[in-house]
Formats: structure tokens, sequence, C-alpha cells
């Protein structure tokens, strides 16, 4: 007899920027174990791409044009994917954007707004309407649901010239937390994934950067970078009734770089 709550057959995950990186890496993975996906993304074009990647894993699939910096957007966003699917299991907030500055000094009020926009608004909103969902279904008699933040490393480091962004992440796992003991008494659970130094087109400049490889890819202690299929098993975990129990943690997936 084979353990059975990783099989996804049946349940609805929802993936932010699950067009590509770290959020196609958890939609694949989750489609692999059973289970339907919708995917937001801005770019419809790549929507279009990893909807057809997807599809192959025989699941059903929306991909929708979503900007997660809109309210209005989202609301309506979350709306469609519920009626479309007849409901949402998971919810992944991952959309997300980095913005380089040369100095905190230098770092201007247009960077720390777009910053805020899409990881702490978009991530607001998101949460805030999965929740929505997730409990009028619990007091319609069917309780559960997995709400999860795609936060950082830097969340509980401290990067240099990278403060909007921190700050950022930090709030998520704080929002998160707040989320996993206020909607717990509905079997709705809240955790945090935590990414170390991930292959994607958001850290493109830095693989490229022999300084940066030589400095920082050569302290990670697993010897490489993450990619993003590194993060299917704790995607389809958190999708899953393995982890019903399992609330307001933070996972850091980074190689072991932080404890070294
Ligand atoms: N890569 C790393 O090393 C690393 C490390 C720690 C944490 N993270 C976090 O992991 C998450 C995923 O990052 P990634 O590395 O996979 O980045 P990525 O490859 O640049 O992908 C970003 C994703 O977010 C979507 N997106 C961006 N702005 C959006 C918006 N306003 N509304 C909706 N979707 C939006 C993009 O789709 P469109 O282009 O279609 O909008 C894309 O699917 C982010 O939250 C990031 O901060 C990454």
């Amino acid at each position: 007899m084979s353990y059975k709550p990783f099989d996804l057959t049946g349940k609805v995950a929802l993936v932010t920027g699950g067009n590509r990186g770290i959020g196609l890496g958890m939609a694949e993975a989750m489609a692999q174990a059973g289970a339907d996906i919708v995917i937001w993304g801005t770019n419809a074009e790549r929507n279009i791409e990893a909807e057809g990647k997807l599809l192959q894993y025989g699941v059903r699939v929306l991909a929708q044009t979503v900007d997660v910096s809109d309210e209005h957007a989202v609301v309506q966003g979350m709306n469609e994917a519920v009626e479309a699917m007849g409901t949402v299991h998971s919810v992944f907030a991952n959309a997300g954007v980095g913005y380089r500055s040369n100095s905190f000094i230098e770092m201007t009020t247009e960077t720390y707004r777009k910053t805020l926009a899409v990881n702490l608004d978009g991530v607001f909103w998101t949460f805030r309407e999965a929740c929505k969902h997730m409990v009028a279904r619990a007091k319609a008699g069917d309780p559960g649901g997995s709400i999860v933040g795609i936060a950082s490393l830097a969340a509980i480091s401290g990067p240099a010239r990278n403060q909007a962004y921190a700050a950022t992440k930090g709030g998520v796992v704080s929002m998160m937390k707040s989320v996993a003991v206020e909607h717990a008494r509905y079997g709705i659970r809240a955790n945090a994934i935590l990414p170390g130094w991930i292959a994607t087109d958001m850290t493109a400049a830095s693989q490229g950067n022999q300084v940066f490889t030589d400095k920082v890819i050569s302290r990670v202690p697993s010897r490489r970078w993450g990619q993003p299929e590194d993060f299917g098993g704790i995607a389809v975990y958190l999708t899953s009734d393995a982890s019903s129990y399992h609330s307001g943690d933070s996972f850091l997936i980074d190689g072991a770089y932080a404890i070294f």
C-alpha cells in the first residue's frame, strides 16, 4: 500500500507568478501530483506558454492575466478562478519583483513603492481574497485550505542594497503568521517559503557575474544554484493533506546557505 496524502487528485492550486521561475516549478510538480492548476501573471504570452506545459500533465489548467498590484484585478481574478474551477484549495502568493540599487542612500521612492506594490500589497490582496473564499467554504461545511507566501532569505538576513525588497519579504512572513492564527479554526493553514539563491530570470544578472559566483555561490554548502524544481516537493506537501496540522511555519530552502 502506498502513502496516499501526496496524491493531489481533486485539489485545485493557484500560483501567482506561476508562468515561470519558482512559481512554474511549483505548479509543474503539483500538476504531476494530480492537482488542477491556476496560474496568474501579467504577461499573456508567458501565461499561454506555461499553460501548454502544464496541460501536458493531464490536469485542468486556467491561466489568468492578473496584475497582483491591482486590488480590483486580484478580487476579480480570485472570483473567476473559483467560478471556473469550482474551488481553490491552496494559494501560493509567489509573484514578486526585485530592483537593484547601488546603495540604500540612492534608492528611490519610486523603487520602494514599486517593490511594495507587487511584493506586499499583492500578497495582502491575494491572501485576503483566498481567505474570503476558504472561510465561506468552511462555513458551508467544507473546512480546510492552504495559504502560502513566498518570502525570501532576505526576510531573515541583512541584504545590502536591498532594503525595500527585504522589508516586503519580512512583511510576508509576519502577515502569514497573523493569517495562520486567525484562520486555524476554519482548518485553514498558512506558511511561508524562503528561497535562497535560485536560478531564475530574477537572478539572471548575478548568474552571469563571476565575482558573485566566486563569492556567494561557492559558499552555498550544496555547491550549486537552487533550481525552480527544488520547490516542487514543498508545494506538493503544502497543498496536500499531509500538511493539515502544519501551520505558521517558514521553510528555508537554500542549500544550507544561511546556517553556514
Ligand atoms: N530567484 C531567487 O533567487 C529568489 C530568492 C528568494 C525569493 N524569491 C522570490 O520567489 C518569487 C518568485 O521569484 P522568481 O525568482 O521565480 O522570479 P521570476 O522568474 O522573475 O518570476 C516572477 C514571476 O512573477 C510574476 N509577476 C511579476 N510581477 C507581477 C505582477 N505585478 N502581477 C502578477 N504576476 C507578476 C511574473 O510573471 P509576469 O512576467 O507575467 O508578470 C513571473 O511569473 C518572488 O516572490 C521572489 O521574490 C526568489
